[in-house]
């Protein structure tokens, strides 16, 4: 580890094409297709501390769901990848083990390559391997008790949302809506149905039957809303996959967003009218310690499948 928990994050110890340095040391080449194109794809892993009678150590969640993510998104584009699973969770391991933070959210993210601008792929290039981590803040007991807002806009992207490229400007813009109107989450809407959101995805609960989007080119296949969706059919919670229109959102008794960043959250105000009660309703008040349960047996999982040395204990040898 390079410092306490109060670390600077540009101090964050870094992965970059084989080598390990600082964050704010780490450099591309400005004909990175990265830079260029936007052409290369990413992943967030959320990482959180966890207790046994062992003691504590850091795990990250679903990350196997996240690399067999990676690698649909790089086939999609045509990268090919350039390490293999156990590799990636080996890296993601060390990443986590390298830096402070109790919390954190790792970054992956693999571009074509540094070639001369040109629109074809370039021949002979290796991919771009960039990992990191940044502390991962709280999410807030204010949020998760008293909800967010958010806004709805027509979701004017392209139509492979469900590649994880790094090219986001139309989530970046509509992020930026959002918080343009003192929301904190843009919900999309294409051809008058829930796409998702700006940087999450949107579920809906009405008369107890929890619906979230099918996975089309339209949206991300979201790794949290697929947690979502297997712990409320594992609690018999009825749980469909179907287009929602644009209109259940006016009249939904809950909607929820989800990510790696965020968990899920209730969104309690949709273009400033109240959703359901206006507070997170019953669904959700289960479902936020169903998560948690779910992220605790999960860490289990990696901790048994790691040792506990590589289950990044924080307490673990400093380097
Ligand atoms: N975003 N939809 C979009 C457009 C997203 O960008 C994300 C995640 C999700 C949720 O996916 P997951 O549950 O796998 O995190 C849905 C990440 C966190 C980001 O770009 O920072």
């Amino acid at each position: 580890m390079l410092g306490g928990p109060e670390m600077d994050w540009q101090q964050a110890s870094c992965y970059l094409n084989g080598e390990w340095c600082a964050l704010r040391d780490a450099k591309v080449s400005v004909l990175d297709r990265g830079f260029i194109f936007g052409d290369g794809v990413y992943e967030v892993i959320s990482v959180d501390q966890f207790q046994d009678d062992r003691g504590s150590y850091r795990a990250p969640f679903q990350i196997r769901e996240h690399f067999v993510r990676l690698q649909r998104s790089l086939d999609a584009v045509r990268i090919a990848n350039p390490l293999t699973i156990e590799q990636w969770f080996d890296l993601t391991a060390e990443v986590i083990e390298r830096n402070p933070w109790q919390r954190q959210l790792v970054y992956v993210q693999v571009t074509r390559g540094i070639a001369k601008r040109d629109h074809p792929f370039p021949s002979g290039v290796s991919p771009t391997v960039f990992i990191s981590t940044s502390p991962w803040p709280v999410i807030s007991n204010e949020q998760i008790e008293q909800g967010v807002a958010a806004v709805t806009h027509a979701d004017e992207r392209w139509l492979h949302c469900d590649i994880k490229s790094t090219s986001l400007l139309g989530n970046v813009l509509m992020k930026q809506y959002a918080i343009d109107q003192g929301a904190s989450e843009t919900v999309m809407v294409r051809d008058g149905f829930l796409t998702e959101g700006s940087s999450t995805n949107i579920s809906v609960v009405k008369n107890g039957v929890v619906s979230m989007p099918p996975k089309t080119v339209l949206i991300l296949p979201g790794i949290t809303v697929d947690g979502i969706a297997r712990i409320t059919q594992a609690h018999g919670v009825a749980t469909e996959v179907r287009p929602v229109a644009a209109e259940e959102l006016r009249t939904a008794d809950e909607i929820w967003l989800s990510s790696s960043g965020r968990e899920v959250l209730a969104i309690v105000s949709l273009d400033g009218a109240p959703v359901g009660s206006g507070k997170p309703g019953p669904m959700y008040r289960s479902m936020h310690p169903w998560f948690q349960q779910a992220k605790q047996a999960d860490a289990e999982r990696w901790a048994m499948l790691r040792g506990r040395s590589s289950a990044c204990a924080p307490e673990a040898r400093t380097r």
